[in-house]
């Protein structure tokens, strides 16, 4: 069958940010559904132990791994955790990132993401490329070797935003650093595709974060209400929808794409900045008024 080639029975897959309910989560419980065997890494071991709890209860295969990405040991450990587990290493999810930080044992301080550029203090912009860049070069090396190792190719995803495309207020250092990923993901393409090693970013657009919601409500319904205003399809994205996405990139159904950065932003980036249909029909009114007037 055609669509067997989404499935990935009996490849190991290493999730960085399984836990927290949103689209890690999601992209966990879509690897389990499709046959894989999933390392579940997260920062707390609550919440790697409610991913578990959730791919166990659904009939999949996982083991844990409570560590934080800015360890070069935990990013090492994992890999390692995959090969003695499930004796291979296919894929490798980079989704870890953000403006708020998270910090062992689950607690989070807000990265100071409104600032703008000349006021972002130096500890910030170092901690923002910590999470975002640092540790995304560093997966990719480990993965790399494993995978060479290995020897039966595979899949790399990472996550950049649609930061880094514009120009986006007070998301200075976060933009860099995904344009950083962007880079990387293309410099892998190119130098292990002949190895059979594939690497593609995810970008995602506006996705609904349980965390962030808990953080605040009414942040979140006027993210909510902004973004929808600016997409193509009057909406935010399903965190599903980012897991199908990066399902795809892993599954040999993606076997011919690498070095590609895929926007899954409900239509965001295909928005005009001149403005969106309300926009250009308000416009027409005022031509309108004015002709008649
Ligand atoms: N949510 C959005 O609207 C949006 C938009 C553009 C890009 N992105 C990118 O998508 C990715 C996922 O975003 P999200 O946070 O909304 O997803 P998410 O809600 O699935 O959370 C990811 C997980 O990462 C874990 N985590 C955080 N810091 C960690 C650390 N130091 N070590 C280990 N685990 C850690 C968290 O505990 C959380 O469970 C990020 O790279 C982000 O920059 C998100």
């Amino acid at each position: 069958m055609f669509t067997d080639r989404l499935r990935l029975d009996d490849r190991a897959v290493i999730v960085f940010g399984a836990g927290g309910g949103g689209m890690g989560t999601a992209t966990a419980l879509a690897i389990a559904d499709a046959g894989g065997n999933l390392v579940a890494f997260d920062i707390t071991d609550d919440r790697v132990a409610e991913t578990q709890r959730r791919i166990k209860a659904s009939g999949g295969h996982s083991v844990g791994y409570a560590g934080d990405v800015r360890s070069v040991d935990d990013l090492a450990n994992a890999c390692a955790l995959a090969t003695s587990k499930f004796g291979r290493l296919d894929g490798v999810v980079n989704l870890v990132g953000g403006t708020r930080l998270e910090r062992p044992g689950g607690t989070s301080r807000n990265a100071g993401t409104w600032l703008p550029l000349h006021e972002y203090p130096e500890d910030v912009y170092e901690d923002i490329f910590a999470v975002n860049l640092t540790y995304v070069f560093h997966s990719c090396q480990i993965a790399a070797r494993t995978m060479l190792e290995c020897g039966n190719g595979g899949s790399i995803v990472n996550f950049a935003s649609v930061s880094a495309l514009e120009g986006a207020p007070y998301h200075g250092p976060y933009g860099a650093a995904k344009a950083g990923v962007m880079s990387i993901t293309k410099t892998l393409a190119v130098e292990l595709g002949r190895q059979g090693i594939r690497a593609n970013c995810i970008v995602p657009g506006s996705v609904p974060a349980p965390l962030s919601k808990a953080a605040s409500s009414n942040t979140f319904d006027a993210i909510t209400d902004r973004a929808s205003l600016r997409s193509a399809l009057g909406r935010r994205v399903d965190p599903v929808e980012i897991a199908g996405a990066v399902l795809f990139l892993l599954s040999n159904l993606s076997a011919g794409i690498t070095g590609q950065c895929l926007n899954v932003d409900a239509g965001a980036s295909a928005q005009s900045p001149l403005g969106t249909d309300t926009d250009y029909a308000r416009t027409t009114e005022i031509r309108h008024a004015e002709s008649v007037g």
